[in-house]
């Protein structure tokens, strides 16, 4: 597996700690993502199965192709869904699937939420791009309600947390003007229209798996 944008590898961690046979590579630009992956995936005792690399997504480059190549919630580290697309395809081994993980649109934004997340289409919109791009969804999740406010909640209440636990902390009072910012941002600003979509894609040309036919 190979997940582009991995954050702390909590997509790669659960994975390699369900299935032994499994080697698993992340890339993610972030310092201390990739010291906790690591971390974590030592905790988990999965370390020698996990290589995280500290460095642009765009700009990894790797001699095997892999079975599974994710990249969920970090489109914007390539410039968008379709050259996202095009990286995965790169990667990926034939007979390969990539997991997508993108925002869209649920219902017309506010400007606000187009200022927080830029220019986003609607679910059918996004689905339609991704077909056109030589891709077959085989399988799919559109996140609830209850699952985005669940991701909302923990991140700010984290942050709040965090600061309460650290009061003689300098970055304390910043952190937590943050979370209270980051809060009306959500709840006034896209809670009704930001909606979050994880696709399992198979490619439908030969353009995928490094130049072979997934067709023949
Ligand atoms: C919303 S987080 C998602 C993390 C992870 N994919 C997950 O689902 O938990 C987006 C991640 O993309 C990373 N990122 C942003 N720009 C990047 C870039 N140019 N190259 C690699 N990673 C990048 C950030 O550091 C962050 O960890």
């Amino acid at each position: 597996m190979l997940d582009l944008g991995c954050g702390t590898a909590e997509w790669l961690l659960r994975a390699l700690a369900t299935h032994p046979e499994l080697h698993a590579e992340g890339v993610d630009t972030s310092e201390e993502s990739v010291t906790q992956a690591r971390r974590s995936a030592d905790l988990l005792g999965v370390g020698e199965r996990l290589v995280v690399h500290r460095q642009e997504a765009a700009d990894f480059v790797s001699d095997q192709p892999f079975d599974l190549v994710l990249s969920v919630g970090a489109t914007h580290a390539f410039g968008g869904l379709l050259p996202t697309l095009a990286a995965a395809r790169e990667h990926l081994a034939p007979g390969g699937r990539v997991l997508l993980g993108e925002s869209f649109w649920d219902r017309a934004p506010s400007p606000e939420a187009v200022e927080i997340f830029g220019e986003l289409h609607d679910l059918a919109t996004t689905v339609d791009l991704v077909v056109a791009d030589g891709w077959a969804p085989v399988h799919a999740h559109v996140s609830t309600r209850e699952e985005l406010d669940a991701y909302e909640w923990s991140c700010l209440g984290s942050l709040a947390s965090w600061a309460l636990d650290h009061p003689a902390d300098p970055d304390a009072a910043e952190v937590l003007r943050t979370a209270t910012t980051r809060r009306a941002e959500w709840l006034r600003g896209y809670r009704d229209s930001f909606g979050f979509l994880t696709l399992v894609l198979r490619p439908v040309s030969g353009r995928g798996s490094r130049g072979r036919s997934v067709l023949a």
